[in-house]
């Protein structure tokens, strides 16, 4: 028998990686993040090879992408996407830690019991401390409430994050899929406390536009952020991947959809396909793929609120080959206003918005 004593050789970040990245500024802060950030809720998980996901830290970091986004309960299972990164970076990125900007979040669901779910402080000091275990790391860049929690008083949340930043766990801290009025609470609330909120994560896309919308006050998401010096990092901007060409010619075995995570069939229905084939034509019209142009219409100007609304487009990526692509979006981020008016007529609302109920379930508590 013979044994392959091959030793890999060592990671060694290309030199050119900080050349061709646009970094913008988040909100009213002095921080700045990669155009396209990596997010890790798919593919680094137990159940994906840890080749593959080193093969896609590594290519990332060496294209200048500085900031990757994790939660409590990626995997699966849930809490395996922090083990499986810390180690990647324990290996390969330890003397780079000052040049990266990593993020986790709790709120949802994690562990069984009254005190793995929500917004209370046991729940987000304790999970913290478990994220930090898991990765490694003495404190986080970012951490996120991951939703809002209808059942804990804002206040008890909001004071956590402050104590959180406070004791050194973590730079700066965000909200997930709040909407705009408990936004503009918040970081009311926690800019009087001397610890602003620095940062939004919504769901945001061509076929899923809530941010948008006026809410209660009239004031949409982004101008909420845009009001209260938060920055806003949209998260699926591809639609989970229904707004690249992966399901224009039936469902990949190795998709997310076929895998049954979080995109269902259902939601790749012959309405949306047929959106997005028109969308298709709409991006080779421009000489791009349609995940490039998802991408660059997020990223987009807008408006009044300039093109530094959106800080960074949060993508997923379960290959090197997607990775490439993605980043190939930032060579045109200009759109004609009959580019513009092209995609507004064929897109409509997919019906893709999951974190819609987290966002309704918790409403300015003025109004309660
Ligand atoms: N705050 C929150 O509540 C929340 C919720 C969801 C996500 N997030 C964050 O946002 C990140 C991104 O979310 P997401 O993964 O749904 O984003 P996404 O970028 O909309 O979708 C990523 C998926 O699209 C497909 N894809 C990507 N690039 C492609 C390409 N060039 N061509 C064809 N297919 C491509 C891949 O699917 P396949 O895997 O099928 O190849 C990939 O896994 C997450 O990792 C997480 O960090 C946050």
């Amino acid at each position: 028998m013979t044994f392959d004593r091959t030793v890999p050789a060592p990671y060694v970040p290309a030199t050119s990686r900080y050349e061709g990245m646009e970094y913008r500024t988040v909100g009213r802060s002095g921080l700045k993040l990669p155009a396209i950030s990596l997010g890790l809720w798919h593919n680094f998980g137990d159940d994906k090879p840890m080749a593959t996901q080193r093969q896609i830290i590594h290519r990332a970091f060496d294209r200048g992408v500085t900031h990757f986004d994790l939660a409590n309960n990626y995997g699966p299972p849930a809490g395996s996407a922090e083990s499986n990164f810390g180690r990647i970076l324990r290996e390969d990125l330890k003397s780079h830690r000052d040049e990266l900007i990593i993020s986790s979040k709790a709120g949802w669901n994690m562990w069984s019991g009254p005190y793995g779910f929500g917004g209370s402080r046991k729940y987000l000091m304790s999970s913290l401390d478990q994220s930090l275990e898991r990765l490694g790391l003495d404190y986080v860049d970012i951490f996120y409430h991951h939703r809002p929690d209808p059942d804990t008083p804002l206040e008890e949340t909001l004071y956590a994050l402050r104590d959180i930043v406070n004791s050194g766990k973590a730079l700066y801290v965000g909200i997930s899929s709040y909407g705009p009025e408990l936004t503009a609470e918040a970081a009311e609330f926690m800019a009087e406390e001397g610890c602003p909120l620095l940062i939004h994560q919504p769901s945001y896309s061509i076929v899923n536009r809530w941010v948008e919308e006026p809410g209660e006050d009239e004031e949409s998401l982004l101008e909420s952020a845009v009001d209260n010096g938060l920055g806003v990092i949209a998260f699926s901007p591809l639609a989970q991947g229904l707004l690249t060409d992966r399901y224009l010619k039936g469902v990949p075995a190795d998709s997310r959809a076929a895998a049954g995570k979080s995109l269902s069939e259902g939601m790749l229905s012959q309405e949306n396909l047929a959106m997005v084939s028109q969308l298709n034509d709409i991006a080779s019209e421009r000489g791009q793929t349609l995940a490039q142009m998802a991408l660059a219409w997020v990223l987009r100007k807008q408006g009044e609120f300039g093109e530094q609304t959106v800080a960074s487009a949060l993508v997923g990526a379960s290959s090197v080959a997607q990775l490439d692509e993605n980043l190939a979006a930032l060579d045109n981020l200009e759109f004609s206003e009959a580019e513009l008016a092209a995609i507004d007529d064929a897109a409509s609302d997919a019906g893709i918005n999951i974190w819609a109920g987290a966002t309704r379930s918790k409403i300015h508590d003025e109004k309660n």
